[in-house]
């Protein structure tokens, strides 16, 4: 059943657990993903960047393969079908006139006034059609689409003010994490972070979560973190799996047994994240 994030995410933040998202980037990683989510009788929000729409062909392409696995898989779990670090007001009303039930609009390369203007725009379309909204401030840097930026972190005066003058309904403030691998350990400004929580009422998301230590992402969700995004790490995991395949298989000229000798290292990896963003992890 396709939702939006609104209620899945304050269950969440009200509980402190992290519900998951995980990128999707073709409709074999999708398929996994849902299985994988399925079998643990989680929720899941499905991220897709501007760059794997691209790549899949367009949002109504992807709308209707995400539609049609849920039907020919027979997923009962509430299943989010989210926009990530959507760059305009056009691209988030595209995904969302294609079935897309959640939006992120990353207007964070823009001075502050100009990113609560375009975020504003963004939730005054989404919400009369039941979509959420999730906004970033500050800017969380490193590689995401082959697009390399450096980060600057948002500050507790002006993610107070953002939420309130957006009305966003989950919000990413940069806070030290950046997308890709990272050089060293990640330097998370968990005080801040707490601080944001206590005094926002809206859910807090923490991108770029692969690579992070596991004690860090303990901390980030009792810090208040209540969605958590993982595209890397899966990247990885599948890329290890399947270049084993080929060098054990040269021979294998069919692309569902290359692409397949991936899946149980995407499945693994959902299960493990999960496990450590339930409330149970604690
Ligand atoms: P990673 O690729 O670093 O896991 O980040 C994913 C992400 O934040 C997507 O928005």
């Amino acid at each position: 059943m396709l939702v939006n994030s609104k209620e899945l995410l304050l269950d969440a933040k009200k509980n402190g657990y992290a519900i998951s998202h995980f990128n999707i980037n073709n409709l074999e990683w999708t398929k996994y993903i849902l299985e994988a989510m399925q079998e643990l009788g989680q929720p899941v929000i499905l991220g897709v960047s501007e760059g794997a729409k691209k790549y899949m062909g367009g949002f109504y392409t992807v709308s209707s393969m995400v539609n049609g696995l849920l039907h020919d898989l027979k997923i009962t779990i509430p299943v989010v079908l989210h926009l990530d670090h959507g760059t305009s007001f056009s691209s988030c009303k595209e995904a969302i006139d294609a079935g897309f039930t959640s939006v992120m609009i990353d207007a964070s390369s823009y001075p502050f006034g100009e990113n609560v203007r375009i975020t504003r725009e963004v939730v005054e379309y989404a919400h009369p059609l039941g979509v959420s909204v999730e906004a970033e401030l500050g800017h969380i840097g490193g590689s995401e689409d082959n697009i390399t930026s450096s980060s600057t972190n948002a500050t507790l005066e002006e993610s107070i003010e953002f939420v309130r003058l957006t009305g966003v309904d989950s919000f990413a403030p940069a806070l030290g994490s950046v997308h890709g691998l990272y050089r060293g350990t990640a330097n998370l400004d968990f005080d801040t972070m707490k601080k944001i929580h206590e005094n926002v009422d809206v859910p807090l998301v923490l991108h770029g979560a692969s690579g992070i230590e596991e004690e860090k992402i303990r901390r980030a969700i009792s810090c208040g973190i209540s969605k958590i995004n993982v595209n890397t790490e899966f990247q990885i995991a599948w890329h290890n799996d399947v270049l084993k395949f080929v060098k054990e298989h040269p021979d294998a000229y069919d692309p569902r047994l290359v692409i397949a000798s991936g899946s149980i290292a995407i499945k693994n990896a959902v299960k493990e994240k999960c496990a450590l963003f339930s409330k149970e992890a604690k």
